[in-house]
């Protein structure tokens, strides 16, 4: 036996397994699983076999779930769904609070079976998972209490597809099921395949607290399950995993009217500038991506290190990977557990090996690796060349990438060069610095001096291929509920696009002319110089561009560079708005007149005027939160905007239908490419002469005219654009929100309304102009 003045010269650590029996034996008692489907388990199906990942040995067999299970969950759902919204927001309450309650009872029983299943360090399920999952019950049974004080005209958005990963099973689940219930909806949640156990005891703890039928259904099996519950008559899809497959589900939604928000993978900054307290950086990387085996989406996989500190934190890295505890999971004191599944084993190595034949070097802990089950020892690889696979790709593994930087500028070039958009994490002791990355990293969510921290009350998810949408607070509330929306009036006919007026119409007097296109505050003529001519009736009202691809991409890079107006303060936009407002009712009457005699209204413009106060007004006022969340720590919900926006305008209300998605837009600091209204470009193109006189910099309001549904196309696919807004067809959303899969951007779709009546001006229109950037910061002890 090890003498106690041994132990303290080695510090070893004698094995603390935590029991699993109680577990084993309920698994044992099930063996195999059905469905949980309108309040009870369906027999089980054909199935397939749930291994713990730390041993290989067979934990249970689970049921592969059919189109007809789905099928049979969501017509449950559906019919639970009325009910359950039309209960009293105490009565969802008192439901939420007994989950929570119930979880908290099961808290040790419930994190064992996460770690049986899933691999992940017994400490990391006990003290984060479990804890979490009953932190966001209890916080959702708030919002369930509030709802109709808080989001006072808005309704459930009905029955919810839910499809989540396999790295926080149960935490995942709440993410996902608590928000839903609060609002009033009911839900149909398909687990991941490797990791359905936790889903199906939280099945259990619904039947026990007596959760009305319905309210719950869980669906287990595979992808193809999945792609079944996308398929499926559900109002909303939120899906969790990797943006390979976020794609294929935007694509699939595409134009079914049904509500989405993707979380996906990410490829996470981690930056540590010279002045940080480095062995509180170090224990970063423990906890960003060593300790959860690095199969967290917003890890910070990516280390950027100033070079001043480099050789230094790297030593101090290099030998607290020395440290790290490798093995069993269930054992208090390993700090890395098993990858989940085998297949994600040899993705990793896959992933690794192709990083050292492009040049990088892993720097891995000589650990013992068990001899059974998957595990990977964890590390981190230096001389790594931006185009590496494993700089790019999301490794979903304990290895991160080492590199340095020499200027502030050079960190955030380098945190930015990636296609995702999830999270940062920032280290240094100066707070002016902090904040000034925080602002200038695209993520999500941002830690100062801190990593990997959740919790109910802020919001999280992320920015261009990490998806859209929030989970979490007010935000994950609102992905859960819906607006009513104004009743839809009939779009214009689409106008031909003749090169020359038709024979009879003849032009109509004072108003014929030529338009051009604008780009980057400069008049220009299409390339290609085509034109089209405008009809009203049968009066010919002059020449319009007919703009094309090379226009829209002119006009997104005009967009791109004038990124300063993102960085002016709210009143300064403000002020452009207001001058907007003055100089166009200066020009009212001739609008008017314009307007009126291509058939138009000319009521437009006064309200055109008011529209733009109220955007003006808003400018300066539409800000974000701050968040009370874990102790010593505020989050900051920052409204950001989302950079370059497309906008196709409604071919009906020409110059107010414009004015009613533009200045939103800008309001909130995007750039817009405007498509306006296809029957009558004038009424936009005219106003472009008042933006030129109201000090509205170049390049922040693009007007392409032409073929609406063809340039809504190429900027929907453009990978430069940020988010699209589309105001015309159901088949021109369906197209754009299927062609805007590519880079992932956020879309909103809109039928056209009454733009002088309720619904055409609001809230909404900024929520939409804008994405919440979560910045955790140190504040109080
Ligand atoms: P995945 O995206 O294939 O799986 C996530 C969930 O989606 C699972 O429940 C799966 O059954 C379901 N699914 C798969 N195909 C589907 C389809 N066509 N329609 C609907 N649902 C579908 O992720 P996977 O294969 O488990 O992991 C692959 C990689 O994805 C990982 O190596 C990692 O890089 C990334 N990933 C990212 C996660 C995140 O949280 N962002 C979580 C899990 C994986």
């Amino acid at each position: 036996m090890a003498l106690v003045k041994d132990i303290l010269e080695t510090m070893e650590y004698g094995p603390a397994p935590e029991a699993a029996a109680e577990v084993l034996a309920w698994l044992k008692a099930r063996r195999r699983f059905g469905h949980f489907i309108d309040g009870g388990f369906t027999a089980a199906g054909k199935t397939f076999a749930i291994d713990n990942p730390a041993t290989g040995e067979n934990l249970a067999e689970v049921t592969q779930g059919t189109a007809a299970d789905v099928a049979a969950a969501v017509a449950a759902a559906r019919a639970a769904q009325p009910a359950w919204a039309a209960l009293p927001g105490h009565e969802r309450a008192k439901w939420l609070y007994a989950l929570a309650r119930h979880v908290q009872k099961r808290d040790r029983f419930l994190a064992v079976l996460e770690v049986l299943d899933n691999g992940k360090p017994i400490r990391e399920a006990r003290d984060i998972d479990v804890p979490l999952v009953s932190r966001h019950f209890y916080h959702h049974a708030g919002w369930a209490e509030m709802l109709a004080d808080e989001f006072p005209d808005a309704v459930p958005v009905g029955v919810c597809g839910q499809i989540i990963p396999w790295n926080f099973p149960l935490l995942m689940l709440a993410w996902k099921i608590a928000p839903a219930l609060a609002a009033g909806n009911t839900v149909v949640l398909k687990p991941a395949e490797y990791t359905p156990l936790s889903a199906l005891a939280f099945a259990e703890i619904c039947a026990e607290v007596g959760l009305p039928p319905g309210v719950v259904n869980i669906v287990t099996g595979d992808g193809e399950t999945g792609a079944a519950l996308v398929a499926a008559p559900v109002d909303k899809i939120a899906f969790t995993g990797s943006t390979e497959v976020g794609r294929i589900i935007r694509r699939a939604t595409a134009g079914t009217g049904k509500k989405l928000t993707l979380e996906l993978g990410g490829k996470s900054p981690f930056i540590v500038f010279a002045d940080a307290d480095l062995d509180a950086a170090v224990e970063g990387v423990v906890d960003a991506i060593w300790f959860n085996q690095g199969q967290v989406c917003c890890a910070g996989s990516r280390i950027l290190v100033a070079e001043a500190a480099e050789a230094d934190f790297t030593a101090r890295l290099t030998a607290r990977l020395g440290k790290l505890r490798l093995g069993d999971p269930l054992d208090k004191c390993t700090d890395i557990g098993a990858i989940v599944h085998p297949v994600q084993l040899a993705r990793i190595r896959d992933l690794v090996a192709q990083g050292q034949a492009a040049g990088a070097q892993l720097v891995q802990a000589e650990c013992q690796l068990p001899a059974k089950g998957s595990f990977f020892a964890p590390g981190f690889m230096t001389g790594v060349h931006p185009a590496n696979p494993v700089a790019v790709e999301e490794i979903f593994g304990p290895v991160a990438t080492l590199t340095s930087f020499r200027t502030l500028d050079e960190a955030v070039e380098l945190a930015n060069n990636t296609r995702y958009g999830l999270a940062a994490s920032i280290w240094t002791e100066n707070i002016s610095l902090a904040l000034d990355i925080a602002a200038r990293v695209k993520a999500g969510v941002i830690w100062v001096n801190a990593t990997n921290l959740f919790d109910a009350g802020a919001g999280f998810g992320g920015m261009r291929e990490s998806g859209f949408g929030r989970e979490g607070g007010r935000e994950g509330m609102a992905e859960y509920l819906k607006l009513p929306e104004p009743k839809p009036q009939p779009e214009a006919a689409p106008t031909r696009l003749d090169a020359a007026p038709l024979p009879g119409t003849p032009a109509a007097p004072g108003i014929d002319r030529t338009a051009k296109i604008y780009i980057g505050g400069a008049q220009k003529r299409p390339d290609g110089g085509y034109s089209y001519a405008v009809n009203a009736g049968s009066t010919h009202l002059g020449l319009a561009p007919l703009g094309n691809r090379k226009d829209i991409r002119n006009a997104v890079e005009a967009a791109h560079k004038a990124a300063g107006w993102g960085k002016a303060t709210g009143h300064n936009r403000a002020q452009v708005l207001y001058f907007i407002a003055e100089n166009l009712s200066a020009r009212a009457a001739e609008f008017a007149a314009r307007l009126a005699s291509a058939g138009g209204d000319a009521a437009e413009v006064e309200a055109s005027i008011r529209r733009l106060f109220y955007y003006a007004a808003q400018a300066d006022k539409f800000d974000g939160a701050v968040h009370a969340t874990k102790s010593a720590h505020v989050t900051l919900a920052m409204p950001e905007p989302f950079g370059v926006m497309g906008i196709a305008c409604p071919n009906a209300a020409p110059l107010l239908g414009f004015v009613s998605l533009v200045a939103p837009a800008i309001a909130m600091g995007n750039r817009v490419v405007a498509i306006p209204a296809q029957s009558m470009p004038f009424a936009a193109t005219d106003l472009y002469q008042v933006f030129d006189t109201s000090d509205l910099p170049g390049g922040v309001v693009n007007i392409i005219t032409g073929a609406r549904d063809e340039l809504a196309k190429t900027l929907a696919q453009h990978d430069d654009v940020a988010a699209m807004w589309y105001c015309g067809s159901a088949e021109g959303g369906a197209m754009v929100e299927a062609e805007s899969a590519g880079n992932l951007k956020a879309t909103w779709t809109l039928r056209n309304r009454d733009w002088q009546g309720p619904g055409a001006q609001g809230p909404r229109f900024l929520a939409r102009a804008t994405q919440v950037k979560n910045i955790w910061v140190p504040y109080g002890e």
